[in-house]
């Protein structure tokens, strides 16, 4: 069930000057949370930003009563809340949104720029499984991929950079171990970066669930400002999605 809820803020942790991280607790009992879904961030102290801003959940700590966003300096919003410091609250509405399924025994999470927040907690949900993911985390540079070394007790960590700063040089479909073998691809980035990964897991039959960060208001269906086109008509991205399965996905994908 969804809440709103005030948070403290106990660490907060720079990424170079694009990315920042906050962990926050809740100050009772933090609800279930599945990989992929996101909360709705209150923005205080602008009068320019009125709307919450959505942002992923990043990393779930149940026992300690923690979440933490992992999250990008993009506008007035991600700028304002980058002033917030250990301390200070943070008004959120969660869980919202339908997350990652979980399947698949050989998954391949691909994550480009901040779309590699959710990335996290999903990888955690696999090697509680007993199942080790691959991690493919792509950027333009090595600045542009934060918080990469949380992923590695997590899975399989590779590099993609397009100047080839850090890892191998090119796109994440690019990357030699892409083309592996697995059963499960789940993606989260920009939309061309997840195209291109679904129409390449759809040749070669491979599962693939796509996190789409479509601009939202609300943040729990009610005013349609996020929909997107799927074989089954306009679905809300912030209470249908924000995964979806690509096999209903095909307008999108070859939009
Ligand atoms: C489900 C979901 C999960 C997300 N998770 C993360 C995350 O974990 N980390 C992260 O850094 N970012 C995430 N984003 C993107 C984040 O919501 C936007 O970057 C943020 O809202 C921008 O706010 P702003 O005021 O700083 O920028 P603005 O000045 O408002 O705009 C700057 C850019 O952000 C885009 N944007 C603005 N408002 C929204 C909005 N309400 N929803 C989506 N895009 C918007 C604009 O199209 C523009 O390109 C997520 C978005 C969605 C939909
Ligand atoms: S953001 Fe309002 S319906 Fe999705």
């Amino acid at each position: 069930m969804k809440e709103i809820t005030e948070f403290s803020i106990i660490e907060r942790i720079q990424y170079g000057e694009h990315y920042f991280s906050l962990l926050l607790k809740h100050p009772g009992t933090l609800q279930h949370i599945e990989p992929g879904q996101f909360v709705e961030v209150a923005v205080r102290g602008s009068r320019d930003v009125m709307l919450r801003r959505p942002i992923s959940i990043h990393d779930v700590d149940e026992e300690a009563n923690t979440l933490s966003l992992l999250i990008q300096i993009v506008g007035n919003g991600t700028r304002q809340l980058a002033t917030l410091k250990a301390g200070d609250t943070l008004n959120l509405i969660y869980p919202l949104g339908r997350g990652f399924s979980g399947a698949g025994q050989h998954p391949l999470l691909v994550g480009g720029g901040a779309g590699i927040a959710p990335l996290l907690h999903l990888a955690k949900h696999y090697t509680a499984k007993g199942i080790r993911p691959t991690i493919l985390l792509g950027g333009r540079n090595e600045k542009l991929i934060p918080a990469r070394d949380m992923f590695k007790p997590y899975g399989d960590v590779l590099i993609s950079t397009d100047d080839g700063s850090l890892g191998e040089r090119g796109l994440v479909t690019q990357h030699p171990r892409f083309n592996g073998e697995y059963d499960q691809i789940c993606t989260c980035g920009p939309t061309p970066m997840m195209k291109a990964v679904a129409r390449s897991a759809k040749m070669r039959g491979i599962n693939c669930e796509v996190s789409l960060e479509n601009t939202m208001a609300c943040g729990i269906g009610a005013c349609l400002c996020c929909v997107t086109e799927t074989n089954d008509g306009h679905k809300c991205v912030c209470k249908d999605g924000p995964v979806f399965d690509i096999r209903g996905m095909e307008k999108w994908m070859n939009g």
